[in-house]
């Protein structure tokens, strides 16, 4: 029999899914999972009839594939894939390709890519967005690891992919080690970010213009059909129409605690020790945080209490405000995810290309979007663009939706009505457009107290001065790294 194009290990939706996308692109695919019933089960269920091949052990896995041998796994992140990994050095040979599929944290990547350079072989990470329904019919992928497994890999994840409207493949070799790892991460930490924002505008509509479910289906419906055109929209749209048993919405009826699983809380980490203001995304990380806090919650709420939210204006002029909060906001989001990247892109000496990764996000992702096609745009015409907000188009875009913005956050603020991450995008924009912040005070302050030194805007940058401010400290100041 011929051997088959790729091995997958993992038979759970996401890689079951996989398998069957790629046979149906005519690749024959061998496949393996731990509890090996579900190989039967899937050979003789799903995958009859198909160029699909059962392996019982990790060595029969090895001895289906055509040469070099390609194995993805599509296991649990974490020591899973460290022990599979083990596995499979034993079975495989030099020149084999080593795939992870899952949602690992970029540095076990980095690790392990060389780990299994190490031992002869090459190693690919890879993101893989899109949940099920993208990795049966094409999900967004981002691979990263070795250079030289990318032209063995690349007909089959460029086969499976999900394209954009000019048949472009949302996939393309994102760089080194951990990268597209990293830039998957990224990837849902801005997830996290949308997803905030879009809770953020259903709950001001609702508690502060009173709009029910159904009026809500209608705003997001409309939405949809303009510049805020997005996956995650679109489901939310279907979500508020969607009527429980007893016809009211479902949607009302879902405990207000939300799960995660940590991807935005590594972006924020990543962000923290990069040192950039990543101010939405750790804000719609934190408001998952509280979130989940619910019985403290519910009884704060009988101690504390906060204006009545009330309207009296415009409601629909309101709304296109709460449109234009939403659209900024997520520009802002956007600015600050890329400029992570750019800084993280320097520390690991990945060769990022920013157009590139919006062109893998455009299509088949969870925040697949119009958005991300002028963000390819954006980033086409200047491959060095240092914040989205300095293209003209997007600079347009919030200058054109900055009133509407303020009045949104300023309303929701009166009206106690919380909104983390409208807030952190506005109070960023305000920053970065500063020419200067109070940062001068600050500087005093700690060189009042700990002589840490400052510079001065009358002097040239890099010479730093100690002032014995009180009188009674001395003229020892102190070094002035920066972390
Ligand atoms: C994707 C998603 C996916 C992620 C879920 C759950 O791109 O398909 O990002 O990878 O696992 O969205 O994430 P949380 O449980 O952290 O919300």
């Amino acid at each position: 029999m011929k051997k088959a194009d790729i091995g997958l290990i993992g038979l759970a939706v996401m890689g079951e899914n996989l398998v069957m996308n790629m046979e149906s692109k005519g690749f024959t695919v061998a496949v393996y999972n731990r509890s090996t019933e579900k190989v039967t089960h899937f050979v003789e269920g799903r995958a009859k009839g198909k160029n699909i091949v059962g392996a019982y052990s990790l060595q029969d896995l090895a001895d289906a594939l055509a040469k070099p041998r390609k194995v993805m796994m599509m296991v649990k992140a974490g020591q899973p894939v460290d022990d599979f990994i083990e596995k499979l050095l034993e079975v495989l040979e030099p020149g084999d390709i080593i795939i992870d599929g899952g949602n690992s944290h970029f540095p076990d990547t980095e690790r392990r890519t060389k780990y299994v350079e190490s031992k002869g072989l090459l190693y690919i990470g890879t993101g893989v967005s899109g949940g099920e329904e993208g990795a049966l019919n094409g999900p967004s992928l981002m691979p990263g690891g070795s250079p030289e497994a990318w032209p063995a890999v690349k007909p089959i994840l460029q086969a499976i992919c999900a394209k954009v409207e000019d048949g472009a493949p949302c996939c393309d070799w994102v760089g080194n080690g951990g990268a597209g790892h990293f830039v998957k991460m990224v990837h849902n930490g801005i997830e996290y970010g949308d997803m905030e924002l879009i809770c953020e505008a259903y709950q001001i509509m609702k508690d502060v213009l009173g709009l029910n479910a159904g009026e809500l289906h209608d705003v997001f419906a409309e939405w949809n059909k303009g510049v805020l055109d997005s996956y995650l929209i679109e489901i939310t749209r279907d979500i508020l129409a969607y009527k429980d048993e007893d016809g009211s919405p479902l949607v009302e009826k879902i405990l207000d605690t939300a799960g995660q699983k940590g991807t935005g809380k590594w972006t924020a980490i990543a962000a923290l020790d990069e040192g950039v203001s990543l101010t939405l995304i750790g804000e719609a990380v934190y408001a998952r945080c509280l979130s989940a806090m619910k019985e403290e919650r519910v009884t704060a709420s009988k101690v504390l209490s906060g204006p009545a939210p009330s309207f009296s204006g415009d409601k629909k002029a309101f709304i296109e405000d709460v449109k234009n909060a939403l659209y900024a906001s997520k520009i802002v989001s956007y600015a600050q995810g890329y400029t992570l990247m750019r800084t993280a892109a320097k520390t690991y000496g990945w060769d990022l290309n920013y157009g590139g990764i919006a062109l893998m996000w455009r299509g088949g992702c969870i925040i697949r979007s119009q958005f991300l096609g002028e963000i390819k745009k954006a980033f086409d015409k200047n491959p060095e663009l240092q914040n989205l907000m300095l293209d003209d188009y997007f600079k347009n875009a919030v200058m054109a939706a900055q009133d509407g913005w303020r009045r949104v956050c300023a309303t929701a603020l009166m009206n106690g009505v919380p909104a983390p991450a409208m807030n952190a995008a506005l109070n960023y924009f305000d920053g970065y457009r500063a020419e200067r912040l109070p940062a001068n005070l600050l500087q005093a302050q700690r060189d009042y107290f700990g002589a840490h030194t400052y510079e001065r805007v009358d002097q040239a940058r890099g010479q730093f001065f100690h002032t014995n401010w009180t009188g009674k400290g001395g003229d020892t100041a102190s070094t002035t790294y920066v972390v």
